[in-house]
């Protein structure tokens, strides 16, 4: 009995191995028919705003901005800048003075202008008028802090992908990050979203990129593309910052990376597994080809994100309208690729609702329902049927499509949608020049 109960464990433990060396042999994300396409004849499954959960609203960066425009320093600066200007401001004063009044008033006008130009008057009101204004900086940063605004409308607004933190994505099998920054302070950047008054702040780098990190270790098949988009701060500083974490956390004591270096053209799947460079970082508008690693990437020299035309689509329908409009412009930007970048640049469908913030500040103020304008519940309006159509209109007439994203994607086609276009991808095999 017992001698039967070792055997078989024996037995079962060899088919364990034997299927996992299989499986180490022969699939690439999962999918053994793409070990053998290119890099850009790939598509990879993405997120939208990737990190953007766990935030939490940004009252200090609030009240800073509100302070540059009223603070104590600008004030100064803007009762400067009237005592040097009070000639043209009096006599520009003078003349509405003028046309308010009847003509025998127009001595009062004279008057005016005589002790405007020899009294800083004007100014100083202005200076005091600034200066209080500085007070309500102040008053908001304390009441941002203290009230109100509650965590389900936080989430409701700017959370991308709230209960799925990147570990769960990764494990989903989620292959293309999108993750915006925010500086805070001098000295730290972390995951956020949006920008200025209106951002949300989240967590730091170092816990998404060691989960990261675990997961590309224990899965030496996968291949994951991080792409750097949106940030708010100073873009050397951000750009210096990221470099140095990725370099920490991805490049090991002998100076080996994980990080792809395209230096000879995009290798296939097989190969980055084979050399293990199975991660592509891509910089959007943080690139800067003076300031860069060799492991950086420039989007826009590779491939247009759809957020370029979607810009402003603040429903399903008005997105449907941007993609059927670029579907039928293929031939206008096949010729205007050609002829920038010499050759036709991939696309992307990011299926996502960009918010219209305008209102919002108002409403949560009001303490009005958001209702639809939930992220969750526009993402549900374009994660089913209308992704279906966008990749219907876009894989025949584009060559490359890099990658599909969403908000939300556990409601979604996300992966049917990936794996169909990558069995096309297959069939279809074209091949570039880079
Ligand atoms: C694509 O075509 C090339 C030859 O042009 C071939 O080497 C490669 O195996 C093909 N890829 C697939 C996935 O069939
Ligand atoms: C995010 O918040 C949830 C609860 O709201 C918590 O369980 C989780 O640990 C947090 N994740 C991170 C990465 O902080
Ligand atoms: C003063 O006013 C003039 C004309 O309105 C303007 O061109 C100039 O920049 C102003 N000077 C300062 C210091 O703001
Ligand atoms: C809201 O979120 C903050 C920070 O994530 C947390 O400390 C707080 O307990 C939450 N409040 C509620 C009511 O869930
Ligand atoms: C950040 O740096 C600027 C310029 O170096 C300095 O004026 C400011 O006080 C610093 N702020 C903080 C919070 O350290
Ligand atoms: C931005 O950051 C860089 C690098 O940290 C620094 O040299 C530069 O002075 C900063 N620029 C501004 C406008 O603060
Ligand atoms: C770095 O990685 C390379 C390739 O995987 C390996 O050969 C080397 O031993 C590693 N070095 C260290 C210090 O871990
Ligand atoms: C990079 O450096 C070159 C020459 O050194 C300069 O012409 C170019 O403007 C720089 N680019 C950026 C983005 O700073
Ligand atoms: C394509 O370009 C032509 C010529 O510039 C223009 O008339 C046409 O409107 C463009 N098509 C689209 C869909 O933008
Ligand atoms: C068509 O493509 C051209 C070239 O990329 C672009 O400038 C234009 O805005 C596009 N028009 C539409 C309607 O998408
Ligand atoms: C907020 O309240 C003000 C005053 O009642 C109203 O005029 C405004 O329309 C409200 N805004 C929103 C977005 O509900
Ligand atoms: C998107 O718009 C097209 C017309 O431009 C329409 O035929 C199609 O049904 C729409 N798709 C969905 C899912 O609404």
């Amino acid at each position: 009995m017992k001698r039967f109960k070792i055997i078989s464990i024996i037995i079962i433990i060899n088919l364990l191995i034997n299927n996992n060396i299989l499986v180490a042999e022969s699939e690439c994300n999962g999918d053994p028919d793409i070990c053998d396409l290119y890099f850009y004849q790939v598509t990879f499954a993405g997120t939208h705003n990737s990190a953007a959960y766990n935030l939490t609203y940004d009252c200090d960066n609030l009240a800073d901005r509100c302070l540059l425009e009223f603070g104590s320093n600008s004030c100064s600066d803007q009762y400067e800048t009237c005592k040097q200007n009070r000639t043209t401001s009096c006599d520009i004063q003078t003349s509405v003075f003028k046309d308010w009044n009847p003509s025998y008033f127009q001595w009062t006008g004279d008057l005016f202008n005589i002790i405007c130009k020899t009294n800083d008057i004007l100014c100083v009101a202005w200076y005091t008028i600034c200066k209080k204004s500085a007070n309500v900086c102040e008053f908001l940063r304390d009441s941002c802090k203290k009230k109100d605004i509650s965590n389900e409308t936080l989430e409701c607004l700017w959370e991308n992908n709230e209960g799925t933190p990147i570990k769960k994505q990764l494990e989903d099998g989620i292959r293309f990050l999108d993750l915006d920054t925010c500086q805070v302070g001098n000295e730290s950047v972390v995951f956020c979203h949006g920008t200025s008054i209106r951002r949300a702040l989240g967590i730091d780098l170092d816990s998404v990129f060691l989960d990261i990190k675990e997961f590309m270790e224990d899965n030496p098949n996968e291949i994951l593309n991080m792409e750097f988009g949106d940030y708010d701060g100073n873009a050397t500083f951000i750009s210096d910052y990221i470099q140095n974490k990725l370099e920490y956390y991805f490049v090991n004591g002998s100076g080996y990376s994980l990080m792809l270096q395209e230096k000879n053209g995009w290798p296939k799947l097989s190969e980055m597994i084979e050399i293990n460079q199975r991660i592509v970082i891509w910089f959007a508008s943080l690139y800067d080809s003076n300031n860069t690693r060799d492991w950086v990437h420039s989007v826009e020299s590779y491939f247009i994100p759809s957020y370029t035309y979607t810009v402003g689509d603040l429903t399903a329908q008005q997105l449907n309208e941007s993609f059927t409009g670029w579907s039928n412009n293929v031939s206008n930007v096949t010729a205007y690729d050609l002829k920038t970048y010499g050759r036709i640049r991939w696309q992307a469908i990011d299926a996502t609702v960009v918010l219209g913030l305008i209102g919002i500040e108002e409403a949560i103020k009001n303490g009005t329902d958001l209702g639809i304008l939930c992220l969750k519940d526009l993402a549900l309006e374009v994660n089913y049927d209308l992704l279906d159509y966008f990749f219907d209109i876009f894989k025949d007439k584009f060559p490359f499509i890099i990658r599909v994203t969403l908000d939300f994607y556990p409601q979604s086609n996300l992966f049917e949608v990936v794996k169909k276009s990558n069995q096309l991808n297959v069939q279809k095999n074209i091949t570039i020049s880079i």
